[in-house]
């Protein structure tokens, strides 16, 4: 509807786990559930926008809502699927938790048990998607996730800088409300001028409304 806020604008956002293959059988992976990058895609739909959820493999769905979901499984295939759907994109939330190395090789057949104790497998870096979108950004609001476990502010903020982010989210390890696999989240929103905004505990629903409002506030 033309009198929703976000009508006519193109919200892309990244959610989920990136899982990297070791072999036919077995991947590198991280505990993300996906649920605040779905939380962020619905609360985008409810205001009117057409919304690319670009997923990693999560359990969560979006049935019900007018959203485009690309499913991807790699940190490399996401990146294809972030900058394919960049250029026009009004706001870009990577809300995904990728997976900073990769196997640098797959294995063709099941990597076989030997008779040596330590396995040794060589990883290579991942590209880092959120600062490759960074660097061509012309119009569009970029937002960035920070999951810390110490120092968060200040790596939170060495990042918005070096991933030229309008803003960043952060969580805290620290806090039990908080991280992986839970449905509620605290967050504290630094934005680009390095104005602090902190909010309570509460569900991953009400803190994409709060994240949408900030969204709303810079459009
Ligand atoms: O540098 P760090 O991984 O802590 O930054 C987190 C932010 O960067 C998140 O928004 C995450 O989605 C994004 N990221 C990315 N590509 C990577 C690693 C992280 O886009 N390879």
């Amino acid at each position: 509807e033309a009198t929703l806020p976000l009508f006519g604008k193109k919200v892309v956002v990244s959610a989920g786990p990136t899982y990297e293959n070791l072999d036919p059988v077995r991947f590198i992976g991280n505990y993300s559930s996906g649920k605040m990058g779905f939380e962020i895609a619905k609360a985008a739909a409810n205001l009117g926008a057409k919304v690319i959820l670009v997923s990693g493999p999560s359990h969560e769905s979006v049935t019900g809502f007018p959203i485009e979901r690309i499913n991807v499984v790699s940190a490399r295939d996401m990146y294809e699927a972030m900058h394919t759907n960049f250029s026009d994109a009004d706001v870009v939330v990577m809300s995904a938790a990728v997976a900073d190395y990769r196997p640098k090789e797959i294995a063709e057949q099941k990597i076989k048990k030997e008779n040596d104790n330590n396995l040794i497998i060589e990883l290579v870096k991942n590209p880092d998607i959120l600062k490759s979108l960074g660097e061509i950004k012309t119009h569009q609001l970029l937002i960035g996730f920070a999951l810390e476990t110490n120092n968060e502010e200040e790596y939170a903020k060495k990042k918005l800088a070096k991933k030229n982010l309008d803003f960043i989210v952060l969580n805290s390890m620290q806090d039990k409300e908080a991280g992986f696999q839970k449905n509620t989240n605290k967050i504290t929103i630094i934005d680009k001028d390095l104005s602090m905004q902190q909010f309570e505990a509460k569900s991953k629903t009400d803190v994409a409304e709060d994240i949408l409002n900030v969204i709303l506030n810079k459009l």
